[in-house]
C-alpha cells in the first residue's frame, strides 16, 4: 500500500536492525485518515472471505482494526493483555510470548463474542515474529471458528513471523513489507 510505504519512509525512524519507531501515525498519535485507508484496503482484500468479525489485540491494534470493521459492516473484538475488572469467566485465553519485550502474555477474549462459524479476519499493526498473530489465531480456533485472513499493517519479512503464519496454512496480507532495516534506511520488499 503505497499510502502506507510513503508514510513509513517520511516519518519512521530506524531505532535498530530489528525496530522501526512508528509513534507519529501508529503507536501513539495516530493518523486518522490513514487508518480509515487501510481499512478500506483490508475490506477490499477480504471482501470475499464473508467475515463475521474482526479480531485484534490491545492496543494498536485497535485503530486499524475497528477501521476495517467500519468498512466490512463486522464487530469488532480486541483481545485484552491485561486482566479485566468485569470479564472473568468465559474467556478463550492464550500465551503469547514477545521476544521483542521479553515478556509472556497471557491474552484473553470472552466466549460470548466469538462463536463456532464466525469467518475472523484478525489484523495487527506489526507482524515481527509472529506470536501475538498466532495467539489469535489460536483463540479463534478453541471458538470453533474459522481464521478467515491475517491482516498487518507492517511486516518485518526478515523475522520469522511471516513464514510461520503462511506455513500453518493462514492467508496473509500485509500493507507493508519490510526487507531490511540496515544501516538506518527502510528497504521494502519489492
Ligand atoms: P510478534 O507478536 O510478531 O511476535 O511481535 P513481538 O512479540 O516481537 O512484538 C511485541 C510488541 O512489539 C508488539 O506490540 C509489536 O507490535 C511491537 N513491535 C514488534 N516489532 C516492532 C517494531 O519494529 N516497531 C514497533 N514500533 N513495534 C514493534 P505490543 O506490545 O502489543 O504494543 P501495543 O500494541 O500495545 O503498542
Amino acid at each position: 500500500m503505497e499510502l502506507l510505504k510513503g508514510k513509513i519512509k517520511k516519518e519512521g525512524i530506524v531505532l535498530s536492525e530489528n525496530v522501526l519507531k512508528v509513534d507519529s501515525f501508529i503507536n501513539h498519535q495516530m493518523d486518522p485518515i490513514l487508518m480509515k485507508e487501510i481499512g478500506k484496503e483490508f475490506a477490499n482484500r477480504f471482501r470475499n472471505e464473508n467475515i463475521t468479525k474482526v479480531l485484534t489485540i490491545e492496543s494498536s491494534g485497535i485503530a486499524p482494526a475497528i477501521m476495517t470493521g467500519l468498512e466490512l459492516e463486522v464487530p469488532v473484538i480486541f483481545a485484552r493483555k491485561r486482566k479485566s475488572l468485569t470479564l472473568t469467566s468465559d474467556l478463550y485465553t492464550s500465551t503469547v510470548y514477545s521476544y521483542t519485550k521479553k515478556e509472556t502474555n497471557e491474552i484473553t477474549v470472552s466466549q460470548k463474542y466469538i462463536l463456532e462459524g464466525d469467518n475472523v479476519l484478525i489484523i495487527d499493526d506489526f507482524l515481527a515474529n509472529g506470536q501475538a498473530a498466532i495467539g489469535l489465531a489460536e483463540i479463534v480456533e478453541k471458538a470453533k471458528a474459522k481464521v478467515s485472513g491475517i491482516g498487518i499493517l507492517i511486516e518485518k519479512s526478515f523475522q520469522p513471523g511471516a513464514e510461520d503464519i503462511i506455513s500453518k496454512g493462514y492467508r496473509l496480507e500485509s500493507l507493508a513489507r519490510i526487507k531490511s532495516l540496515h544501516n538506518e534506511d527502510v528497504q521494502f520488499v519489492d
